[in-house]
C-alpha cells in the first residue's frame, strides 16, 4: 500500500485554517472543496490515459485522453459529501457511487445504511472520499465493498490521517497484489480515547454540515 502525505505549503495554510475551532461552516466547506481539488491532483497523477491526435489552430499533434470506463468517485456520507464537488472539478466525467456508513461512537465499528455503487467495477479505478482516516474501520469496508465488485485500483482521498488508521489499512490489505493508496494532507499525532484525531479538526461532519 502506498501513503501519500501531500505536504505542500498551501495544503499546510488551508488545514491550518480548516483545523481551527473559530472557522464556522460556510469557510469550512469551501475550503475543503479547495483541499479535496489540490489533493486529487496527487491522487490523479496514474489515472489512465491514451494517446489521441488532435489538430490545434497550429499544428496537428500527439495528446492524450482520459481513458474510458471513466473512473469512479464514492464519497462516504455524510462528511465525504462534502469532499465531492472539489473532486468533480478535477474529474468531471467520473460515475460517481455512494456509500452511508456511520460509525457506534462507543464501539468505534463502522456500519452502512446506504450503498449505491456500479454492480461491476472492473477495469474502474475509484477514489473514495472520506475526510477524517481515524480507526480505519470505515476505510477497510470501503474498500472491500469495491473489491467485492471487482475494483482492482483504489485510492483514498483523506484531509486528515492518523497513524493508527494508517497502520489498521495497511494491515488489512498488506497481501493485496493490486494498487491500494492513501493520499492525506496530513498525518497526524494520535487518536484519543474517543477515537478522534489529535491535533485533527474535531467532528467533520458536523463542523460541514452543523450538528444533526
Ligand atoms: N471522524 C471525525 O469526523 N473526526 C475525527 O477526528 C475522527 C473521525
Amino acid at each position: 500500500m502506498k501513503v501519500l502525505v501531500a505536504d505542500h505549503p498551501l495544503i499546510t495554510h488551508k488545514l491550518t485554517v480548516l483545523r481551527d475551532k473559530e472557522t464556522n461552516s460556510q469557510v469550512f466547506r469551501h475550503l475543503v472543496e479547495e483541499l479535496v481539488t489540490l489533493l486529487a491532483y496527487e491522487a490523479t497523477r496514474e489515472v489512465k490515459i491514451h494517446p489521441v491526435e488532435i489538430v490545434t489552430p497550429v499544428a496537428p499533434m500527439k495528446g492524450a485522453m482520459l481513458d474510458t470506463p471513466r473512473p469512479v468517485v464514492v464519497p462516504i456520507l455524510r462528511a465525504g459529501l462534502g469532499m465531492l464537488e472539489g473532486m468533480m472539478r478535477v474529474l468531471p466525467s467520473a460515475d460517481v457511487g455512494f456509500l452511508g456508513m456511520v460509525r457506534d461512537e462507543k464501539t468505534l465499528q463502522a456500519s452502512t445504511y446506504a450503498n449505491r455503487l456500479p454492480e461491476d467495477l472492473s477495469g474502474r479505478q475509484c477514489y473514495i472520499l472520506d475526510p477524517m482516516l481515524a480507526t480505519g474501520g470505515t476505510l477497510v469496508a470501503a474498500f472491500n465493498y469495491l473489491i467485492e465488485r471487482g475494483a482492482k485500483d483504489i485510492t483514498a482521498i483523506c484531509l486528515l490521517a492518523a497513524p493508527e488508521g494508517v497502520k489498521t489499512v495497511e494491515r488489512a490489505f498488506e497481501k493485496s497484489s493490486f494498487p491500494i493508496t492513501i493520499v492525506t494532507g496530513a498525518l497526524d499525532q494520535k487518536l484519543n480515547e474517543h477515537g478522534y484525531i489529535v491535533p485533527g479538526l474535531g467532528d467533520a461532519g458536523d463542523r460541514l454540515y452543523g450538528v444533526v
